[in-house]
């Protein structure tokens, strides 16, 4: 077995295609479904919203999807990222599990984000689409399309959730850097916006009602489109990117994970992690244990229900079968802002049902301290959302510990939080309290399913 500290592959190794795990599923995912009808959405639902080439990947099927090669050439940027194997951390944890760490805090916007933010803003450029509208919840989404946006010429006008608005101002200063505007939501600008500050003027905003706000506006103009971080298939799809290149890594190190790790907003690093190696176990090759982590103050995989739900608060898009918390359920204002999002993606929540991935939550707290042993020991300072990988990384190497077993971990540390140090702050302070959401609102918002009885 290798002794490296970092893996590293060449440029010329970024992948070729995009890895589509639908094509080894044994069962396909439940459709897309029109509000209105009920029926499976057709592409000429999505038209006013997303250009043709991202809706074809949307309902794709073949399992290899080729990479545009201006796509691949922005990607040369940052990828390949680099894999280590965090020596240092397992000495502090004295355990004898093998920890490896894809790391994708190296891309320019600072997380796995610009791995389809690059890609979307592509296909919308070749589509003549003149601005996009997006949401975002950590500001690590708007950060990435706005800088897409500014290669490849497009306006991006991002609406960020209110209480991150607020935490982050640095987010949003870069946003504004790479030519982006950015909106507190919810804001006065929109219908949706409106009717939520109508009934509350504080409110703290949720990513459902950014996503509203943005489809709204798209759906006003025919040279604005709009792009989604994370959830939909074709997200999911770009950042499969991750654990191409991990594979590939892994075999460098002369090692293969027993265990895989990833935290999950709305799914979109956890899938870009995990589905090219459970892929290859679909396809007869080893087994991994797959772990989902996410927070306790939101947690969609551990207490949402499988169900058919709109992804936004407004009820503007289409229905999507996953685990979710309701549409109106606004999470409390925990720094991991990226992790607020009440639903889960279908892809992630379908691999959920079939019984071929776990999942956990933790508290916020108990993440921060592994986030911080993490920095004192590897050096990076990763971000809040991250944290709830490293933590369940931890976990398992202290497992192996108690167990006496070595295992392989590999987990996505999906970001840095150089923008988040008021979270670290507050964690530093003291301030950081471990919010459990309200299990009325949680009932009130399950109550609100729409009833989908045919399906
Ligand atoms: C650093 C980071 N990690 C994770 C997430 C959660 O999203 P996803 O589950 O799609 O990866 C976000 C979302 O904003 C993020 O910024």
């Amino acid at each position: 077995m290798s002794d490296s500290v970092k893996y590293l592959l060449d440029e010329s190794r970024i992948p070729k295609f995009w890895y589509n795990i639908v094509a080894d599923l044994p069962s396909p995912p439940p459709p897309v479904l029109h509000p209105g009808t009920l029926q499976p959405v057709v592409p000429s639902d999505l038209e006013p919203l997303f250009p043709l080439s991202i809706i074809m990947q949307e309902t794709a099927t073949e399992r290899d999807i080729e990479i545009p090669e201006p796509v691949r050439d922005i990607y040369r940027q940052w990828r390949p990222s680099p894999l280590f194997r965090a020596r240092r951390l397992e000495k502090a944890l004295a355990t004898p599990a093998r920890i490896y760490y894809k790391y994708e805090g190296v891309s320019p916007a600072g997380s796995h984000k610009p791995n389809t933010a690059i890609p979307q803003a592509f296909y919308n450029k070749e589509a003549g689409i003149k601005r996009i509208t997006t949401e975002t919840g950590a500001g690590q989404w708007g950060s990435s399309l706005a800088f897409a946006g500014a290669l490849f010429g497009i306006d991006i006008q991002v609406f960020m959730v209110r209480v991150s608005y607020q935490q982050k101002p640095y987010r949003r200063a870069l946003m504004e850097t790479y030519g982006a505007q950015c909106i507190a939501s919810p804001s006065p600008d929109t219908e949706s916006g409106r009717a939520i500050l109508a009934k509350n003027p504080e409110h703290l905003g949720s990513l459902g009602i950014a996503i509203s706000e943005a489809v709204e506006i798209a759906g006003q103009r025919d040279d604005t489109n709009y792009a989604l971080g994370s959830v939909l298939n074709h997200v999911l799809l770009h950042q499969t990117v991750v654990g191409l290149e991990a594979m590939a890594q892994m075999e460098m190190a002369d090692d293969y994970p027993d265990v895989i790790v990833g935290c999950t907003g709305g799914g979109s690093n956890f899938a870009g992690i995990v589905f090219p190696f459970l892929g290859a176990q679909l396809r007869g090759g080893r087994q991994a244990r797959i772990v989902a982590v996410e927070p306790i103050a939101c947690p969609s995989l551990t207490r949402g229900k499988y169900a058919y739900d709109f992804g936004d608060t407004a009820h503007l898009t289409p229905l999507t079968k996953m685990h979710t918390l309701g549409s109106t359920f606004t999470p409390p204002g925990f720094h991991a802002g990226g992790l607020r999002y009440h639903g889960m993606a279908p892809l992630v929540s379908h691999v959920k049902e079939l019984g071929l991935i776990e999942a956990k939550a933790y508290h916020q707290k108990t993440c921060f301290e592994a986030g911080v042993q993490f920095a004192r020991t590897e050096g990076i300072l990763p971000a809040p959302e991250a944290n709830h990988a490293v933590r369940g990384a931890i976990d398992e190497a202290l497992r192996c510990k108690e167990e006496g077993v070595s295992r392989s971990i590999l987990f996505n540390l999906c970001g840095h939080g150089h923008f988040d140090m008021q979270a670290y702050m507050d964690y530093f302070a003291g301030k950081l309290v471990d919010q459990n959401y309200d299990p009325a609102e949680l009932a009130m918002a399950l109550a609100g399913l729409p009833s989908v009885s045919a399906i």
